[in-house]
């Protein structure tokens, strides 16, 4: 079998041409929606991920703002900052971008960013809603992958889905969504044992562990959906995600790429949620 390609750079443009839609129909009524983005240090990569972000912005018609700070700034002036952009009429959606240096308690500066506005989901309370099945403002990457999997056609009811990663950024609300939408979930971590035993019997893999080529085509049921969510940069420059996509194109029916697979939806879902939060701030 050689798999399909979801193409997520497809899926991601005709969502964001409906976005522009919706920014259009929010400016006439006198709302302009706003992305504020905070970005502390100097990681390379952050500095790309809110380049591209604020890229999809203004390709939208949202507004957006960089706010920077460098790597040794204290956590104080960050929490000041988030405060006054909760209270800022013209912004809707806060991200603040991580990993963060290592004195800054992430936790608790993400805790700090408003409800209406986490257009990360990363706040507690909007966490807990996707546990509830309310959600509100759920994180980018697992919602981009849900939309994918909906556009695409792919059944999740009753299937077996596996989830490699247990992160509160992607494994964690992805395994919450799926169950949500009434799949039969397993979430496998770096420790996990007999890991092989798990991923045989996945109907749909999604994999988001930070690791190149961590899953091959022989860890695969034959016709398995694979959705790779790693983005990682080889020592010559290449990006790659966590599948051996060689191998793995042999076994699943449907697989995504790196790049042009699930990040372009990670995008468009930030986009998606800004308008979301402005929507509901209007309406109020
Ligand atoms: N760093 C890696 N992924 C993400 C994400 O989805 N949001 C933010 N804010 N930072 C990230």
């Amino acid at each position: 079998m050689t798999a399909r390609i979801i193409d997520g750079s497809a899926i991601a443009s005709e969502i964001r041409a409906g976005l522009k839609q919706r920014v259009q129909a929010l400016v006439a009524r006198g709302v302009r929606p706003g992305l504020a983005a905070i970005l502390i240090g100097d990681n390379p990569a952050s500095e790309v991920y809110v380049r591209n972000k604020t890229r999809a912005c203004a390709e939208a018609g949202v507004h957006s703002e960089l706010h920077r700070f460098g790597a040794g700034c204290p956590e104080r002036e960050v929490i000041e900052l988030i405060s006054r952009l909760n209270a800022d009429a013209a912004i809707h959606g806060i991200l603040v971008q991580l990993p963060l240096p290592p004195q800054l308690d992430a936790e608790h500066i993400l805790q700090t960013v408003a409800a209406g506005k986490d257009v990360d989901g990363f706040n507690w309370s909007n966490l807990g809603a996707i546990v509830a099945g309310h959600p509100r403002l759920v994180p980018c990457t697992p919602l981009g992958i849900m939309t994918m999997l909906e556009r695409e056609g792919i059944a999740v009811e009753g299937r077996n889905a596996v989830v490699l990663g247990r992160s509160v950024i992607v494994g964690k609300p992805m395994a919450l969504m799926l169950i949500a939408r009434g799949a039969t979930v397993t979430v496998c971590n770096s420790k996990t044992r007999d890991l092989r035993e798990h991923t045989l019997r996945a109907d749909i893999l999604i994999a988001a562990v930070g690791r190149p080529g961590f899953v091959d085509g022989s860890m695969l049921k034959s016709g398995a959906v694979v959705i790779d969510v790693g983005i990682n940069r080889l020592p010559g420059g290449k990006l790659t995600g966590d599948v051996d996509f060689a191998s793995a194109s042999q076994a699943a029916s449907r697989i995504t790429p790196v790049p042009g697979g699930v990040g372009r939806m990670t995008i468009a879902m930030l986009i998606a949620n800004t308008v979301t939060a402005a929507e509901r701030i209007a309406a109020v």
